[in-house]
C-alpha cells in the first residue's frame, strides 16, 4: 500500500489505548484550559485521525511562515497549509506548559486535545497579510476562508498534541466519519490496489458521479472512496447530513456493488483552491489513496481562482514530496449530442451543445424550488435533494 506522507507508518495523534486516554481526561480537568476556534478544533481531529501525518502538533511561527511561503516547515517536512492554534487571548494558560484545548463545537466545551505549549508568539499584522495573500491569493475579507483565516486572533499557541476524542464527528456521523487509519484497513480489506479518491463538499451531481467513473477507468483502479468534507461550510452550502444521504443513494444505485466506500473527514472547509487541493492530496496519501481527483475549480469560492488553478498548482511541486497521483478532470458537462455527461477534452462537440453542470447552479435551482433534471442529478438523488430545499421553505 501506498506509504503516509512523511513517515513509513501512519502516526495519528488519537490516544487510542482506553486506560491512558481515561488518565489523560482526568489530568485535562485539572489543566488550565482555553476554548480554541473551530479551525484548530479541525486541525485536532485531522491530526488526530492521521490524515496530517507526520505532524505532531500546531506550528509554530517560523513553521506557518515557511509553509504558507513554501509549502514546507523548517525542518523540510512537505507541508501546504500552516496548522496552528491561533487565539485573540492567550492569557487564560499564561506560563502553563500544558494546557487543556476545549472543543468550540459541541455543548459544555468538553476537552478536545491536551498539548505541550512550546512557545506562544504574536503574529503581525504584515505577517498575517502575507501568509493569507500566499495561502488563498488573497487579502479579500469576502474571501470566507480569508474571513476565518483572519478572524480567530493573532497569538498563536504552537506544540505538539494528544487528541482525546474526534470531536462532533464520530456521534453525528457514526456511518461515514472514518480516521485515514480506518480507510487504510478498508482498502486493505477490499483487497483493493489502485484507489481513487473523490473531495466533495457537495451532494454528489452527475458530473460528480462520471468524474469518478472516468476515473476509475482511465486510471485502473480497483475502488474509490468518496471522501465528504463533515466540517463546517459557508451559508448557502447544502449541510453535511443531507449531502450524506444523496451521496449513500448515488452509490448503491449507479456504482458496482464492492467498488466504492462512502466516508468522510473532519474538517471546516478552507477555501482556498490550488493550496488546500496540495493539502486533499497530501491527506489522502496519508488513507491510502493513490490517485486524488481534482477537477474544474477544486475548493474554490466565488471568481478567486482560475478554474484549473488546483490542477497546475501540482506542476510546482518539488520532484518526490508526495506519492500521490492526481487525476485532472476536463471541465465535465452534459452534452446534448452525446446525451450524457462527457469531459470537453473528450467529445468533439462544441460549446452550444454543451449543459453546465455545478453545484453552484444546483443549489440555485433547488433554492428557487426548481425541480432538477435529470442531467444534473440522478432522479433517486434530486428527490432527496428537493425534499429538504422544500423543508427549508416551509
Ligand atoms: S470542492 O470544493 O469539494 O472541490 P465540489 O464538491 O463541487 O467542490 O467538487 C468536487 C470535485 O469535483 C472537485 O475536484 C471539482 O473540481 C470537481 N468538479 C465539480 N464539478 C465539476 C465539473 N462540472 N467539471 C469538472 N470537475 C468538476
Amino acid at each position: 500500500m501506498i506509504k503516509p506522507h512523511g513517515s513509513d507508518t501512519l502516526n495519528p495523534l488519537y490516544v487510542e489505548d482506553d486506560a491512558k486516554r481515561a488518565e489523560l481526561e482526568k489530568e485535562a480537568a485539572g489543566l488550565p484550559s482555553i476554548v480554541i476556534s473551530s479551525a484548530a478544533a479541525g486541525n485536532a481531529v485531522m491530526l488526530g485521525s492521521g490524515y496530517f501525518n507526520p505532524l505532531k502538533g500546531f506550528m509554530n511561527l517560523a513553521d506557518s511562515l515557511s509553509a504558507s511561503e513554501k509549502m514546507q516547515t523548517t525542518d523540510g517536512t512537505f507541508f501546504p497549509v500552516p496548522v496552528v492554534n491561533v487565539v485573540k487571548d492567550a492569557s487564560a494558560i499564561k506560563g502553563a506548559k500544558r494546557i487543556a484545548l476545549l472543543d468550540p463545537n459541541v455543548d459544555g466545551n468538553p476537552v478536545i486535545a491536551i498539548q505541550d505549549v512550546e512557545s506562544i508568539e504574536e503574529i503581525s499584522a504584515d505577517q498575517m497579510k502575507t501568509m493569507t495573500e500566499q495561502v488563498f491569493r488573497t487579502t479579500d475579507p469576502d474571501h470566507p476562508g480569508v474571513a476565518a483565516f483572519n478572524g480567530v486572533g493573532t497569538t498563536l499557541i504552537a506544540g505538539p498534541i494528544q487528541v482525546l476524542n474526534f470531536s462532533y464527528f464520530k456521534a453525528d456521523f457514526p456511518e461515514t466519519f472514518r480516521t485515514a487509519g480506518e480507510i487504510r484497513d478498508m482498502i486493505t480489506k477490499n483487497g483493493w490496489n489502485k484507489v481513487v479518491a473523490f473531495q466533495t463538499r457537495n451532494p454528489m451531481h452527475r458530473a460528480h458521479e462520471e468524474l469518478v467513473h472516468m476515473a476509475m477507468e482511465q486510471e485502473k483502479c480497483d475502488g474509490a472512496v468518496i471522501h465528504m468534507l463533515l466540517g463546517k461550510l459557508k451559508k448557502g452550502d447544502i449541510p453535511a447530513d443531507v449531502r450524506d444521504s444523496a451521496i449513500r443513494k448515488m452509490g448503491e444505485l449507479y456504482f458496482e456493488k464492492g467498488t466504492i466506500e462512502i466516508t468522510g473527514y473532519g474538517f471546516d472547509m478552507l477555501y482556498a483552491g490550488p493550496r488546500e487541493a496540495v493539502l486533499h492530496a497530501l491527506f489522502r496519501q496519508n488513507m491510502g489513496a493513490t490517485h486524488l481527483i481534482v477537477g474544474r475549480d477544486h475548493a474554490g469560492v466565488g471568481d478567486y481562482y482560475g478554474g484549473f488553478d488546483a490542477q497546475t498548482i501540482f506542476d510546482d511541486i518539488p520532484e518526490g514530496a508526495m506519492d500521490i497521483k492526481i487525476f485532472r478532470g476536463d471541465h465535465t458537462v452534459w452534452c446534448k449530442q452525446c446525451e450524457q455527461v462527457v469531459m470537453m477534452r473528450d467529445c468533439p462537440h462544441g460549446k452550444d451543445d454543451y449543459l453546465l453542470l455545478s453545484g453552484t447552479k444546483v443549489r440555485a435551482m433547488l433554492a428557487a424550488g426548481e425541480a432538477l433534471p435529470p442531467e444534473f442529478a440522478r432522479p433517486e438523488v434530486a428527490e432527496i435533494l428537493m425534499a429538504f430545499y422544500k423543508e427549508q421553505a416551509n
